[in-house]
């Protein structure tokens, strides 16, 4: 599978590192289609946007008519031959740069799958990338419910189709676990000899990949930023207490249990830990709830180790990266 090219840090391109699994997964869902939508959840930056746009290059590789859609990024693309739809699909993506209506387009998915099968039989993907942000929470299982409609009732018959959906909050997975229509995959941050080839590609001068790995955990991002503020771990994780909003607030208030939960995550999963705060901090992307199962087949890509204290990694509960917990361990310091 050819690799795409990505922008690690404003500056820092390369190419897809690694994932090779992952890669394997997707040859085997074009051989075979996914049987429901899959949703695919993870730390932020971890990499779920570069590896939905990996599958899209490779699944054309392999043949896919693929519609891909990133609203956040205001990116969107139709890989099919048909030069109509093609034509239809870019009227719709400026009328929806134009008035904003991102849902749209992410609906109009439905009826272009539709189009382009009514000529012919053939494989098509659909990879949507942070759709429920752009269509409302509330909107997002009906959305799921829709694309698993185009899986098991297509109204033109297919030859396969592939649906791929990331989805970077806790609370949309929530939500669209409690129904039957998606397959929810983790994904984690990088493996360790994985991420070190993405080390390697990083500029000189830079500290020992050690360093690097214990603060990052193999989060691409974290490695992105810390790269672009010198190397300033302090200054990262002083940004992320204020993107977190780790105000003296809500750290005051919930001091006891954030100092046990910096030592071990997983003390937010035992019977006394307020379920508030667990909530909470899903909500703000610092951790990653219930992730029990390390199945291979479980996860996109390789599952996380059972259990790394130096990371942040229990069971059940993780830290999204070390930095995420530092920021917190930080904004417990100030108080
Ligand atoms: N396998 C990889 N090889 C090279 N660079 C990568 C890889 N995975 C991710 N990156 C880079 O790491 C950064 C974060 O990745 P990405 O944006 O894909 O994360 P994400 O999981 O989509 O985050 P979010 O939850 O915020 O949407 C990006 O700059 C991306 O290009
Ligand atoms: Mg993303």
């Amino acid at each position: 599978m050819k690799r795409v090219k990505v922008e690690i840090a404003p500056g820092v391109e390369t190419e897809f590192v690694d994932r090779d699994r992952a890669l394997v997964q997707v040859v085997e869902w074009a051989e075979r289609g996914t049987r429901f939508p899959v949703v695919i959840f993870g730390p932020e930056g971890c990499g779920k946007t570069a590896f939905l746009r990996q599958a899209v290059s490779g699944l054309r590789e392999l043949g896919y008519a693929v519609f891909y859609l990133h609203p956040l990024d205001k990116v969107f693309s139709a890989e099919v031959d048909d030069p109509d739809v093609k034509t239809l699909f870019a009227d719709l993506v400026r009328k929806t740069l134009e008035d904003e209506r991102w849902g749209r387009l992410a609906l109009a998915v439905f009826d272009l799958t539709r189009e382009i099968l009514k000529k012919r039989r053939r494989k098509i993907a659909v990879i949507a990338d942070d759709v429920f942000q752009a269509i409302g929470l509330d909107k997002a299982a009906a959305y799921v419910k829709g694309l698993l409609n185009t899986i098991e009732h297509p109204v033109y018959d297919y030859e396969n189709i592939v649906v791929l959906v990331a989805a970077s909050e806790g609370v949309s997975r929530r939500e669209i676990g409690r129904h039957f229509w998606a397959e929810l995959r983790p994904m984690w941050n990088m493996p360790r000899e994985g991420f070190q080839q993405l080390y390697d590609k990083m500029p000189e001068p830079k500290p020992p990949f050690e360093d690097v790995w214990r603060w990052t955990g193999g989060n691409p991002r974290m490695l992105g930023r810390l790269y672009s503020s010198g190397w300033a771990v302090g200054r990262v994780a002083e940004d992320v207490i204020r993107e977190k909003g780790l105000t003296a607030g809500f750290v005051r208030r919930w001091g006891r249990w954030l100092e046990a939960a910096v030592g071990d995550p997983e003390v937010l999963w035992s019977g006394d830990a307020p379920e508030e705060l667990a909530r909470e901090l899903e909500a703000r992307n610092l951790i990653v709830y219930n992730m029990y199962d390390r199945r291979p087949s479980f996860w996109i890509d390789q599952p996380p180790p059972e259990r790394s204290p130096e990371l942040g990694i229990g069971k059940n509960v993780a830290w999204q990266s070390p930095i995420h917990r530092e920021a917190v361990r930080r904004a417990l310091r100030e108080v």
